[in-house]
C-alpha cells in the first residue's frame, strides 16, 4: 500500500514546472490528484487546458489517479469550484498545494499589497482568506473569521 492511498490532493499551477512535479509525486505515492492549471502564457493571455490534461494523461499512464481542472485560482468563485471538483470526484480534500503564479492572470491583489507596503498584513490576510475559506468550507468544516 502506497503512503498516500486514500488521500485526495489539489495542486494549483500543476500543468507545468514545480506544480506538475508535485502532482506527479503525490500521485506516485497513491493520492488522487486534481491537477489545476489555467494554462496561461507568461503575458496572461490565452488560457489553455492542454498543460493540465497532459499531466493528468501522464499520471494515468503511470497507473495513478488524476483529473484536470482549468479554474483560475485568483478568482474566489473559481477557487471554490476547484475545491468542489475534488469533493465531487473523490469525496473529500486532504491536501492543498498552491503553486499557481496568479500574477500571470490577475496581478491586482498582489499589486495592492505591494503598493501599500510589503508588510500590510491585513491585505495579505484578506488574500489568503479568499484562497483558504472555500477550502475549509468545501471540506465541510466551519470557517472562523479573523477577529476584528
Ligand atoms: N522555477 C523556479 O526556479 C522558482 C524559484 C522560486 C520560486 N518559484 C515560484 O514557484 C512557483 C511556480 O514556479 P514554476 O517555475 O513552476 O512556474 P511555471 O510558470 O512553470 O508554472 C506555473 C503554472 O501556474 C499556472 N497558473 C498561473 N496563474 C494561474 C491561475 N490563476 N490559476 C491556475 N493556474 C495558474 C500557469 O498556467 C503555469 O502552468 C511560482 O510562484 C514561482 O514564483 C519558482
Amino acid at each position: 500500500m502506497a503512503r498516500l492511498d486514500g488521500r485526495v490532493a489539489v495542486v494549483t499551477g500543476a500543468g507545468r514546472g514545480i506544480g506538475a512535479s508535485v502532482a506527479r509525486a503525490l500521485a506516485a505515492h497513491g493520492a488522487a490528484v486534481v491537477v489545476n492549471d489555467l494554462g496561461v502564457a507568461l503575458d496572461g493571455t490565452e488560457p489553455d487546458g492542454g498543460p493540465a490534461r497532459q499531466v493528468v494523461d501522464g499520471i494515468a499512464a503511470s497507473g495513478g489517479t488524476a483529473v484536470a481542472n482549468g479554474d483560475d485560482v485568483a478568482d474566489h468563485a473559481a477557487a471554490e469550484r476547484l475545491v468542489r471538483t475534488a469533493i465531487e470526484r473523490f469525496g473529500k480534500l486532504d491536501v492543498l498545494v498552491n503553486v499557481a503564479v496568479s500574477l500571470y492572470s490577475n496581478p491586482e491583489p498582489v499589486r495592492q499589497i505591494v503598493s501599500t507596503g510589503p508588510w500590510d498584513l491585513d491585505k495579505l490576510a484578506n488574500l489568503v482568506e479568499s484562497t483558504f475559506r472555500p477550502v475549509v468550507e468545501g471540506s465541510g468544516g466551519p470557517w472562523t473569521p479573523r477577529p476584528g
